[in-house]
């Protein structure tokens, strides 16, 4: 059984305050409502990490990630964060690639794969991002591109290593803009990604692997792209930082 999993990215959003209270009304709705055991991980910027694990009831069922990490252990590069360091604030996975540090802070593939790496060398869990941008998708060039960027990321990893890997396919013209991809276009490219790893790996590697789907899930449109047999879940942006909407979309799984 692959795991169901439901991440918020809280992107450059809240102060401690904010984000105090956001957590906490986050996880009084979890304990009194959701019915399902799928994963519930916060992903805020990296100053709420200390905070947030210590308002961290049930550490089995919710969890803590951080948006990004360097790819070196440590050392003199000022302004950034570590993966040692995201571990020991109780930190449990990090979001790799995804399409704004691609697009704004220039992070190639050849990075992520390093980045993929150190994350895993210090066991954590990358989710590592995929998505074509609107260009692509409209000459139909979406599984080529997302392909290429799963390809060169991930396949130097051995069976083992990328089995730890969560995926998440992130359509860029569905980012922020209210646009979702229908859950045929997810299902779609969930069953592509899936097929080139059992293609690269075995079909028992590809089928434990859990894929998420983001871009503009709500409330209103999580079932029915959850319900798909190749979507285990969401990396929720918007509806992350409304306590409400961001625990309906986990209750989609129930
Ligand atoms: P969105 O963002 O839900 O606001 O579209 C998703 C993401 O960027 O992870």
């Amino acid at each position: 059984m692959r795991k169901q999993i439901v991440a918020g990215n809280w992107k450059m959003n809240c102060t401690i305050e904010e984000g105090q209270k956001l957590t906490s009304e986050v996880v009084q709705l979890v304990q009194d409502e959701v019915q399902n055991e799928a994963e519930v991980i916060f992903v805020p910027p990296f100053i709420h990490l200390i905070s947030l694990n210590e308002r961290l009831p049930f550490k089995d069922q919710v969890l803590i990630g951080a948006q990004n990490c360097h790819q070196n252990e440590s050392g003199a590069f000022t302004g950034e964060i570590s993966a040692s360091m995201i571990k020991s604030c109780g930190g449990s996975h990090v979001i790799i690639g995804h399409s704004e540090r691609r697009e704004y802070f220039g992070e190639s593939d050849a990075l992520l794969a390093e980045k993929v790496n150190t994350v895993l060398k210090n066991e954590l869990t990358p989710i590592f991002c995929c998505g074509e941008r609107l260009e692509s998708r409209e000459i139909n060039t979406q599984e080529a591109v997302v392909g290429e960027q799963v390809r060169n990321a991930l396949f130097h990893l051995t069976p083992e290593e990328i089995s730890k890997v969560v995926i998440a396919y992130e359509p860029v013209w569905a980012i922020g803009t209210g646009k979702t991809a229908s859950a045929e276009q997810a299902q779609e490219m969930h069953a592509f990604i899936r097929q080139a790893i059992a293609e690269k790996y075995s079909t028992d590697v590809a089928d434990s692997i859990s894929i998420l789907y983001g871009g503009s899930v709500k409330p209103e449109n999580a079932k029915e792209i959850f319900s798909k047999p190749d979507v285990d879940g969401g990396l929720i942006g918007g509806a992350s930082l409304k306590s409400r909407d961001f625990v309906d979309i986990v209750k989609a799984f129930d």
